[in-house]
């Protein structure tokens, strides 16, 4: 493992979520300076001075922003987060042309200025503005990957946590597929420490889990950002904190294992689309580990996401 020292991390989009991912970096020190571009020149400088008087409460960490691209220069990881966001009751999907046009001519612009970062894509719908991002940068497949599903992970743990009546974490699970309508739950592989998810008996007395209440589960899983967004008009604070996390696992080199979207390259036949799977992720980016087992069914519902998403990219070309 190899730390990266003095590290550089640029959140591109000073909106609800990219100033949260500042925000979420600073508090936990994810890296050493932090800058925030965005072209709104005076919301962002208004935030970076916000963000800045909490200076001596949060660590070594600085904060630095503006509305010229050349803030980016020399970062080691760039999470964009730049781009129009769902209304109340739309889809990500329905956000993939205007965000598409934003990142293609974005993109050029971000590498000349840090030509050696890993990019870290959250603008929905993310999995396939990576297709889109790595196409029109040649970026290694590793070194340009989607938040994907590590946000729709640690919601459905929560809510796992809650109901086995343990930490957050000893629940073992994961969120796999496309961020958004057609993502799913790998049961087959989810346990409670040891414990197949469907064999754990809750501590406080509970019944056990029906597959009935898991697929109910999964339901309110996926459907929890348009709960959210109805309510308050964005997500904000996990997508932040989970994309702090990300950064970290890059910046100090980790090896962690989390469900974030690369380019796939025959993962179970699957070929030309970004879908979250497990993938490590460390210094050099993310990478799928392709030994991830999937029941039968889980393969149905993997390639349909691929195949949902393959008609969305191609609709964009
Ligand atoms: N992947 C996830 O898990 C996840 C979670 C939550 C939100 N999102 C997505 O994140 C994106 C941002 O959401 P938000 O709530 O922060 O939106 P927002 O409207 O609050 O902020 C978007 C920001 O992007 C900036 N912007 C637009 N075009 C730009 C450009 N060309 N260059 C630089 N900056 C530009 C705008 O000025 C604005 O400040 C949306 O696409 C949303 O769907 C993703």
């Amino acid at each position: 493992m190899s730390v990266i020292e003095n590290s550089k991390l640029t959140v591109v989009g000073a909106g609800a979520v990219g100033s949260s991912v500042a925000y979420a970096a600073l508090i936990r020190g994810s890296a050493r300076h932090v800058a925030l571009y965005d072209i709104a020149a005076e919301k962002t400088e208004a935030e970076v001075l916000d963000l800045a008087h909490g200076a001596q409460f949060t660590g070594s960490s600085d904060i630095v922003g503006g509305a010229d691209i050349s803030v980016a220069a020399g970062s080691h990881v760039v999470v964009i987060t730049a781009g129009a966001k769902q209304k109340p009751g739309q889809t990500r999907i329905e956000l993939a042309g205007v965000n598409a046009g934003i990142l293609k001519s974005m993109m050029p612009r971000l590498l000349d200025v840090a030509p050696d970062a890993t990019y870290v894509i959250v603008t929905n719908p993310c999995d396939v503005l990576t297709v889109l991002a790595q196409e029109a940068t040649g970026l290694p497949y590793e070194r340009i990957f989607a938040s994907g599903t590590v946000l729709d992970t640690s919601r459905l743990r929560w809510k796992l946590a809650q109901r086995a009546g343990v930490s957050i974490a000893s629940v073992h699970a994961y969120i796999v597929g496309e961020h958004g309508d057609t993502e799913f739950p790998l049961w087959s592989h989810a346990t409670i420490g040891t414990v197949p998810i469907l064999d754990w008996e809750p501590l406080d007395g509970q019944p056990k889990f029906s597959v009935d209440e898991l697929d109910q589960i999964a339901v309110d899983v996926r459907d929890s950002a348009y709960k959210v967004i109805q309510g308050k008009g964005a997500t904000n604070y996990a997508i932040g904190l989970s994309s702090a996390r990300i950064v970290e696992a890059v910046l100090n080199d980790e090896h962690a294992v989390m469900p974030v979207s690369t380019v796939l390259d025959g993962f179970h036949g699957v070929s030309g689309v970004a879908l979250s799977v497990p993938s490590v992720v460390s210094r050099t980016g993310a990478a799928p580990i392709r030994t991830t087992a999937f029941s039968p069914s889980e393969l149905g519902l993997f390639r349909r996401s691929a195949d949902a998403l393959r008609d969305v990219a191609a609709s964009l070309h």
